[in-house]
């Protein structure tokens, strides 16, 4: 017990149970054992233990870390509030009394928010690296499909056509995006609140400088209190979480809905998809099911840590305490979806000629014959007028664009001529984009390049 002396009952045999965060907190051990480490390096440096103490506290040290990693010792949270007590209360059962010493001018409080900016920096690295490889197994199937024409969609209705490609490098964007929010958080967790104690600093000349430069973090914090009781950025990780998760949903939306009957754009691999105990011709998409369905969990770990924090006055409260499982269980849940993700889209067949076929008798290029007008010097209110009225009588007729001839446009209205018909020609649409940003291939090449050298 790190705080018996002033107690002179034992505690009520409930409330170590339920006050352990040890379970969760496992989770630091690393970075726990490390700040350890440099924490008694740095006080034999000024002085405050001797270096056969250091030494003893070292070996010990290593030796937690080693009968942890191979099952030796087992913490059991009936017995420890955290990992901290943990590793201390092993400590003194290695080495005695210099266990006490390597406590000095340290808290929990500043310990455990000190290994949980280590843990976040290491782990936005580690989520970083996933996307960064769904980014190029994305590129890859782009690269495959910058002349497969596909529809777009606003409001779920055929809008425009695009390319396969452009559509997956819309992702990748997202995924960029997602990495660059990753990279604030590794900024924001890389100042070093070792030093500030319970709440106020130390009177022992403890050397911060030293311990920032051997745990490997940018600056120090500047406000002690702020130090300890700062989570800020572990709701931006949690809110990092949740975007991502958000992105990689709505991809699973469309995965499902693609891989339905009735839109046929895709087939999901056997591997990656399961069958129904009762109907034989089953098989469904639960991967991407699943990673929809995670994000719900997701999301509410974020409003979990901010309600959490919303009411708490400076400075450290028990009740940050649970911000670990809700940070914990969105990195797992993100990091497994990013796996699962790369792994499924790497089985996704797409299949170009019925791609191409089911716009055959649409109107999607409507607005493409509506600039043609423009053109020609039509202001686009009243080319979108007769394109409207074109439109009307392909429904009228079951007809596509691509079927009118020239006597029936020009019956309709005689300002079509015969160059309106290669307007209506899909295999050639996306040529005639002109905009950056748009699925034309010479932009959407462009973009490929730019991504892998980029990303490699
Ligand atoms: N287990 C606590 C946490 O995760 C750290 C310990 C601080 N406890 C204390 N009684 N000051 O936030």
């Amino acid at each position: 017990m790190l705080w018996g002396g002033r107690f002179e009952e034992e505690p009520d045999k409930n409330l170590l149970e339920f006050s352990s965060s040890l379970n969760d907190d496992i989770r630091l051990i690393k970075e726990e054992i490390q700040c350890g480490k440099v924490y008694a390096e740095m006080l034999c440096e000024i002085g405050i233990i001797t270096s056969t103490e250091l030494i003893t506290i070292t070996d010990a040290l290593y030796r937690i870390e080693a009968e942890y990693d191979s099952n030796e010792w087992k913490p059991d949270p009936r017995e420890f509030e955290d990992i901290h007590s943990a590793i201390e209360s092993r400590l003194y059962e290695l080495t005695g009394s210099e266990a006490g010493k390597l406590r000095a001018g340290r808290s929990r409080n500043d310990q455990v928010v000190t290994s949980l900016r280590m843990w976040c920096k290491k782990s936005a690295g580690q989520i970083k690296g996933l996307l960064n490889n769904l980014q190029l197994s994305f590129i890859q199937t782009a690269e495959k499909h910058i002349e497969t024409i596909i529809p777009g969609y606003t409001h779920m209705q055929q809008a425009q056509p695009v390319s396969l490609a452009h559509h997956i490098l819309a992702y990748v964007e997202m995924f960029e995006r997602d990495k660059v929010r990753l990279s604030l958080v590794i900024k924001e967790s890389d100042n070093l609140p070792l030093g500030s104690g319970a709440i106020s600093g130390s009177t022992l000349p403890l050397d911060s400088n030293f311990l920032k430069e051997r745990l490997d973090f940018k600056s120090l914090c500047n406000n002690s209190m702020d130090a300890v009781s700062d989570r800020d950025f572990v709701i931006d990780f949690l809110n990092c979480c949740s975007i991502g998760m958000m992105h990689l949903s709505r991809l699973c939306e469309e995965l499902i809905i693609w891989s339905t009957a009735e839109w046929k754009f895709i087939k999901i691999g056997d591997s990656f998809t399961t069958g129904s105990s009762l109907m034989p011709q089953k098989k469904n998409p639960d991967v991407a099911e699943l990673i929809r369905g995670k994000s719900a969990r997701v999301f509410s770990n974020y409003q979990s840590v901010i309600t959490l924090m919303k009411g708490l006055p400076l400075s450290y409260n028990r009740d940050m305490q649970e911000d670990k499982p809700p940070l914990f269980n969105s990195y797992s849940i993100y990091s497994e979806s990013l796996k699962l993700m790369e792994g499924m889209f790497d089985t996704i067949e797409f299949d170009n000629t019925y791609l191409l076929s089911i716009m055959k008798k649409s109107t999607i290029l409507a607005t493409d014959a509506a600039d043609w007008l423009v053109l020609k010097g039509i202001p686009f209110r009243e080319a979108h007028d007769i394109i409207g009225k074109l439109v009307v009588y392909c429904i009228k007729n079951e007809k596509g664009l691509q079927d009118l001839t020239i006597k029936e446009l020009k019956k309709i209205n005689p300002i079509f001529d015969e160059s309106v018909i290669e307007i209506f020609n899909l295999e050639n649409s996306l040529n005639r984009k002109k905009t950056p940003g748009s699925p034309n291939p010479i932009f959407v090449r462009e973009q490929i390049a730019k991504w892998k050298s980029a990303l490699s």
